[in-house]
């Protein structure tokens, strides 16, 4: 098939790209590289030896999205482009809104106008909120705790009735847990532009020694050792989740949690990412902060079943797949 992915330069978007390549599929990436860099695609191309066409263009642009779907034969759609920094969302709740939610809108208008009718999206646990763990997809979306959050109930709402409309629309709304990890040629991994908000590159980049120390935000959650629980997903098992839900997209709504079911707290995850590599990685506990929940886990068995799919490889391999390519990787 000719996919269109959206955000194909960013960190999942670029794993998915290398795994629907190495699939036989063709990839035409949009990005506008606000968190990526157009070097990424350069290391898939070399990695697969496949070519992707490539346009820096922003998917909250209706024109320019619109002459993509006149100028080629798409057979499906993966949006991953996004802005995705949970804390930034609650300082600039507007910009979120309009990127997340306006380049959902201007997709799924584009599919039904071009009649394209496989759309793969990249939603998250976040959607869940403070629901009871592990966290099921029937689950009642009560309401997401922060602006981020609640951009991806709101494209979930606008695909589902988009899928309502029209019942050869088919639908994934992937809720992914936390990825992590890096594709193991230490070439593409996670690279975010600026200071990052989520715990693995921060470790990394700590490790590297660009950052001084770690924050440990909560030693006083009801967990295992009161740290922060969450369910790390390797970004290449996350990737081959993709491929699984294209493969088995059924018309309608598909939702699936793509997590391994397993929590790590964040004193485990530290400690398992220091003896794999014999590194250290300084901290100090700091306040909570704010949006954060104590536990966040999958129940991934609708996935295993559905999808025939499960997340391979564990917390020794993602650690030492992210220290590998936080090594290699220069800015
Ligand atoms: P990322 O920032 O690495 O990738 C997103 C890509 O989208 C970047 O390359 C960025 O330049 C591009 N982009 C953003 N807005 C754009 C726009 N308007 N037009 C064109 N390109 C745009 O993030 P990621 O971790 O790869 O996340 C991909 C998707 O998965 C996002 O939608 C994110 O919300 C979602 N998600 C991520 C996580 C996570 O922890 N990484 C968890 C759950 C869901
Ligand atoms: N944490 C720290 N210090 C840091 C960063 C994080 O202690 O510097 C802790 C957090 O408090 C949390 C855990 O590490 O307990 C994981 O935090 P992340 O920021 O890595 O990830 P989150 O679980 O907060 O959120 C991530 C993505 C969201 C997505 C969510 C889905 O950032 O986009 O997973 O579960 F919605």
């Amino acid at each position: 098939m000719q996919i269109l992915v959206t955000g194909g330069a960013g960190y999942i978007g670029s794993h998915t790209c290398f795994a629907l390549l190495e699939a036989g599929h063709r990839v035409i990436v949009l990005d506008n590289l606000c968190n990526s860099k157009v070097s990424t695609l350069d290391k898939i191309k070399l990695l697969t030896n496949k070519e992707i066409i490539f346009y820096p263009l922003d998917v909250t642009n209706e024109s320019s999205v619109d002459s993509i779907f006149l100028n080629h034969r798409i057979d499906a759609v993966f949006h991953f482009a996004g802005l995705k920094s949970v804390s930034e969302s609650v300082k600039k709740p507007l910009e979120y809104y309009y990127n997340n939610v306006v380049s959902t809108l201007i997709l799924a208008k584009a599919c039904q106008k071009y009649n394209i009718n496989k759309f793969i999206f990249s939603s998250s646990a976040t959607v869940y909120g403070r629901n009871k763990v592990p966290f099921l997809e029937d689950s009642e979306l009560m309401s997401a705790t922060t602006p981020y959050g609640e951009t991806k109930v709101i494209s979930e709402r606008i695909l589902t009735d988009v899928a309502k409309a029209n019942s050869e629309f088919s639908v994934s709304l992937l809720r992914y847990f936390n990825p992590v990890g890096a594709h193991k040629s230490g070439l593409i991994g996670e690279a975010p532009n600026n200071i990052p908000n989520n715990l693995m590159p921060y470790i990394t980049q700590v490790a590297k020694g660009k950052m001084r120390k770690l924050k440990i935000f909560g030693d006083d959650y009801p967990t295992v050792d009161g740290s922060g629980v969450r369910d790390y997903i390797h970004v290449v098992d996350l990737a081959l989740g993709h491929v699984a839900a294209l493969n088995n997209l059924l018309p309608g709504v598909n939702v699936y949690n793509l997590g391994t079911g397993k929590g790590t707290s964040v004193f485990q995850l530290v400690k398992a990412f220091e003896e794999v590599n014999n590194v250290h990685v300084p901290y100090e506990i700091t306040n909570r902060r704010s949006g954060d929940i104590a536990e966040c886990y999958a129940d991934v068995s609708k996935a295993e079943k559905e999808l025939k799919w499960k997340a391979k490889l564990g917390i020794i391999d993602i650690c030492r797949d992210a220290w590998r390519f936080e090594k290699k990787y220069e800015v």
